[in-house]
């Protein structure tokens, strides 16, 4: 089937638009980026980034505001601060990059001092409804009538800021641009700029660099930038430091300043009003050098006049080449469903970035990615998600984690600005690595591979913080990682002792998937520590809620060296309780509580249903646990949790669940994520769970529901042959949500999963649909394998 037919046909069958923003248009939807809108999750803890960039762009071009601005900008009302070229997308915690924000302002009179040069005092309000933000382009309004547009190249951003509805009574007002030495989080510990502006007539030049700190990762990286500025005639230039300013020197050297007093400082080049037309800043960066930033903007962005149209253009290119694998026959859903599924698309290829060529740490010929912040979050939904839409990225992604392997002798665990991140959990890089394997990614040495993940394996390094996994000695000799364990060999929070052997046992779990593929003795080695987590269960640990007993009993415990119990409230670190992270409430299980963490067993859930009594009392544990809310919606470790029926044979209602999440908790408004994106974490989730396969990563298992659309069809990139999805019977008023009955390729099938063959050899299925739960899929053999039951060949065929 053509991908461009089916296009075609999801142009047409669209539906009246209902929604605010869309009646401003009233017209059919004749592009796939109209139902792109890059503000979903904008607000309320989405973090995502809302600004214009490249598929996997390094420069991501957006306003800069002081409120919710860990991904620069945010609906949230707070104020405009500067526009910047570099951030991450959906991360918690601190704010990231957000490095060398320039600022267009009208000040009035001659003196440069009236200009408002520090952060605070420069803070300024736009109009709420002039927010344009398309997949390539981002445009704001400032309420003083400055209007500031952006665009991207790889490494380069264009803004364009128009005065010409600005400064009314204000004729001769002379606008000026300045440009601050310093990021989001203000980490910067020393910086420099130098202005050549008179010399190059009507183009104003800066260039310098600055060191800054990763926002959850160790040591500092250097960021570089080179800004040309075109328009107008100059009329003086200079450098600022807080709140004053003058024309000489030419240039600054800033270091970070006294404790809570952070210097504030960088260069201006103010011109001679009225200016004729919009000014042009272009923005190169680099994390090589200074001269390496001047040349990539001058290579993607050629001058002397900058070709903003067009430039525009080539982004919304990329990005409908990025969206065509993908087509869907709506059943006329309406459009927010049609918004939230094609918007989420577009977060997952937001982050991790593309940083080939600008790594500072190593040379080499291989891919380097950066921005897997992280691993902990990526393995489970979005990097599988690129493995269906983007392989061909997919694979470049992970011969950079195995390049990474290379140079830095540890596979990387969560990176962000060409720093090493914080641990989370495990060595979850394991398990993207076995993923990309069971699913045939081309292009990757196996060999390689397994070294790598035989090292996190087996070899603790000193600061497992960032690295490899701690407590190695204990989880080799004790086997399970002990509460307060004693390590003298390596170092890193001695905390999650339940989440990291579940985790190590996880990845274990993949290694042997991996060795057994690659005829490695090692295979059953591997199994038996993927058996771990068994250890740390107490089987006569109950759990109250206020001081009721929720009549479950046996729960994941932490456990002393010694091999006594040690103990944490099952409910601790859920919802319910407070929030355990790294430097918060640093407790046993790591940003989920020990009811979520029951479930987490992606290998052996047929193992984790015995040890809780069957499949009845599990069905009701998992109903419990998303109706009380223990389950924390929000957060990467919940998704399996949706999906667990199945393995009791019981897909409908896993089907009921996701209709009860989707659209609840993850919609189409600005505020439409549940937590942070986590680059496109809750976008994946969205994505999958709407096209109705759903998968357990480092597995070949995809497990089945009803998609949202009537059919769906994915064209993969490496065999060019188109998957097609489709639903009779199909109610957009999702009531009919039960699979009766299911043909694959015209014969009928009962089991209620399937592996990524589907995508590679381009079948077809077929769900009937009902208002009842059928006995389709409940069958013991029909359900996806555990490693303790009957085994599926884990890879595909
Ligand atoms: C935004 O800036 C304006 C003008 O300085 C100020 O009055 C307003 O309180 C600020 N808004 C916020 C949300 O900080
Ligand atoms: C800038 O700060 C970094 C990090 O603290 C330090 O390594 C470097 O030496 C400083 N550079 C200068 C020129 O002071
Ligand atoms: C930053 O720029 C200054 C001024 O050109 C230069 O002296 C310094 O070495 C640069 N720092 C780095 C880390 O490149
Ligand atoms: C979905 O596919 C079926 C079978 O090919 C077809 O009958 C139906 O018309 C399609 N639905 C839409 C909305 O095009
Ligand atoms: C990553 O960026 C480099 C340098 O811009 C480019 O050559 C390469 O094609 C990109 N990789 C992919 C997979 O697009
Ligand atoms: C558990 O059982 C007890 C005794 O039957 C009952 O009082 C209590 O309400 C039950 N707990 C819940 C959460 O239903
Ligand atoms: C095991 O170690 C814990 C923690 O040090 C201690 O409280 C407990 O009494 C010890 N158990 C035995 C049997 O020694
Ligand atoms: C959309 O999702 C958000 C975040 O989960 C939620 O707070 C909001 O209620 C949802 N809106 C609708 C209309 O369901
Ligand atoms: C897939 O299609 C592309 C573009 O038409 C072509 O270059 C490529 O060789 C095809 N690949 C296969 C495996 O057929
Ligand atoms: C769109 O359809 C979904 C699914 O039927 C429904 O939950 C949602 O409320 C609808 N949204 C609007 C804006 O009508
Ligand atoms: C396929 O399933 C249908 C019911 O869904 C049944 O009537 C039919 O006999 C089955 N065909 C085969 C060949 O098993």
């Amino acid at each position: 089937m053509m991908a461009s037919l089916l296009h075609l046909l999801l142009l047409i069958c669209h539906t009246t638009p209902t929604s605010g923003r869309q009646i401003a248009s009233q017209t059919p939807k004749s592009d796939v980026l109209d139902w792109v809108d890059p503000l979903i999750g904008s607000r309320s803890g989405g973090n995502v980034f809302a600004g214009a960039t490249l598929p996997y762009g390094m420069a991501k071009a957006v306003a800069d505001v002081d409120g919710e601005n860990t991904g620069g900008f945010s609906t949230d009302g707070s104020n405009i601060t500067g526009f910047s070229a570099l951030h991450d997308s959906g991360t918690g915690g601190n704010p990231s990059l957000g490095n060398f924000p320039i600022f267009p302002q009208i000040c009035s009179g001659d003196d440069i001092n009236t200009c408002k040069f520090p952060i605070s005092a420069r803070a300024a309000p736009y109009k709420s409804d002039s927010i344009k933000a398309r997949p390539g382009y981002f445009g704001v309004t400032l309420e003083n009538g400055i209007n500031a547009d952006m665009t991207v190249s790889e490494h380069a951003a264009l803004f364009r800021f128009d005065f010409s509805k600005a400064g009314t009574g204000n004729g001769g007002a002379d606008p000026l641009i300045m440009l601050d030495l310093t990021d989001l989080w203000a980490s910067r510990q020393n910086a420099s700029v130098s202005i050549e502006a008179e010399d190059r007539g009507t183009i104003g030049r800066m260039k310098g660099n600055g060191t800054f700190l990763p926002s959850f990762g160790a040591r500092s990286y250097v960021a570089y930038f080179c800004l040309d500025i075109t328009e107008g005639k100059i009329k003086e230039s200079g450098v600022w430091v807080n709140n004053r300013a003058g024309t000489q020197p030419k240039s600054l050297y800033i270091t970070r300043g006294f404790n809570l007093f952070y210097l504030q400082g960088g260069a201006y080049i103010r011109f001679q009003g009225p200016l004729s037309a919009p000014v042009l800043a272009r923005m190169g960066l680099s994390f090589i050098g200074t001269e390496r930033a001047c040349q990539n903007a001058e290579r993607e962005i050629p001058g002397p006049t900058f070709d903003f149209d067009g430039l525009v253009a080539t982004a919304e290119e990329a990005w409908r080449k990025k969206l065509t694998p993908i087509s869907v026959e709506t059943g006329s859903v309406n459009n927010s469903v049609q918004t939230s599924f094609w918007s989420a698309i577009y977060r997952t290829m937001i982050s991790p970035q593309n940083y080939t060529g600008e790594n500072p740490h190593w040379q080499s010929t291989e891919p380097y990615f950066d921005s897997f912040y992280c691993l902990w979050d990526q393995w489970r939904v979005q990097l599988p998600l690129l493995t269906v839409l983007d392989p061909t990225m997919m694979s470049n992604m992970v011969r950079s984690l195995l390049d990474t392997y290379k140079h830095r002798g540890w596979l990387p665990d969560c990176m962000m600005s060409t720093c090493k991140g914080w641990t989370q959990g495990g060595s979850d890089a394991d398990n993207v690595l076995v993923d990309a394997y069971v699913k045939n990614l081309i292009d990757i040495d196996w060999e390689h591979a397994y070294e790598a993940i035989v090292n996190d394996a087996e070899n603790e390094p000193l600061e497992w913080s960032v690295e490899g996994r701690g407590g190695l000695t204990s989880w080799k000799k004790l086997n399970y990682i002990p509460y307060l364990d004693f390590d003298p060999v390596g170092f890193g929070t001695n905390s999650r002792s339940i989440s990291r052997t579940l985790e190590y046992s996880y990845n274990d779990f993949n290694l042997a998937t991996l060795a057994k593929a690659l005829g490695r003795d090692t295979h059953m080695k591997y199994l038996t520590r993927s058996t771990n987590w068994q250890n740390l269960f107490k089987a006569d640990q109950k759990s109250s809620i206020n001081g009721i007993d929720t009549n479950f009993t046996g729960f994941f415990q932490p456990k002393y060296q010694n091999g006594t119990w040690g103990y944490q409230d099952p409910i601790a670190c859920s919802p319910l309780a407070s929030f355990c992270s790294l430097t918060s409430n640093p407790s046993e299980t790591f940003e989920s509580s020990a009811w979520e963490y029951m479930f987490f067993v992606p290998h052996d859930i047929g193992r984790v249903i015995e040890l809780l009594g069957g499949e009845e009392i599990f069905l009701k544990r998992l109903d419990f646990f998303h109706a009380t809310g223990l389950a924390d919606i929000g957060n990467e470790p919940v998704f399996l949790t949706v999906y667990m029926p199945h393995y009791a044979g019981r897909p409908g209602l896993s089907a009921k669940r996701v209709n009860s999440y989707i659209p609840s908790r993850f919609n189409s408004s600005h505020a439409g994520l549940p937590g942070n994106d986590d680059s496109g974490s809750m976008a994946s989730f969205t994505i999958f769970s709407m096209l109705g396969l759903f998968p357990n990563p480092g597995q070949n298992v995809y497990f089945i529901i009803p998609p949202f659309f009537e059919n769906i069809s994915i064209t993969n990139q490496l065999t060019n042959k188109t998957a097609t999805i489709r639903n009779v019977n199909f109610d957009k008023e999702h009531k009919r949500i039960y699979i009766q009955s299911v043909k694959l390729n015209g014969e009928n099938y009962s089991r209620n999963w399937i592996g990524h063959e589907f995508f590679t050899q381009g079948w077809t299925l077929e769900l009937v649909l009902g208002e009842e739960e059928s006995d389709w899929g409940t069958k013991l053999a029909d359900r996806p394998p555990s490693m303790s039951s009957i085994r599926g060949e884990m890879r595909m065929a």
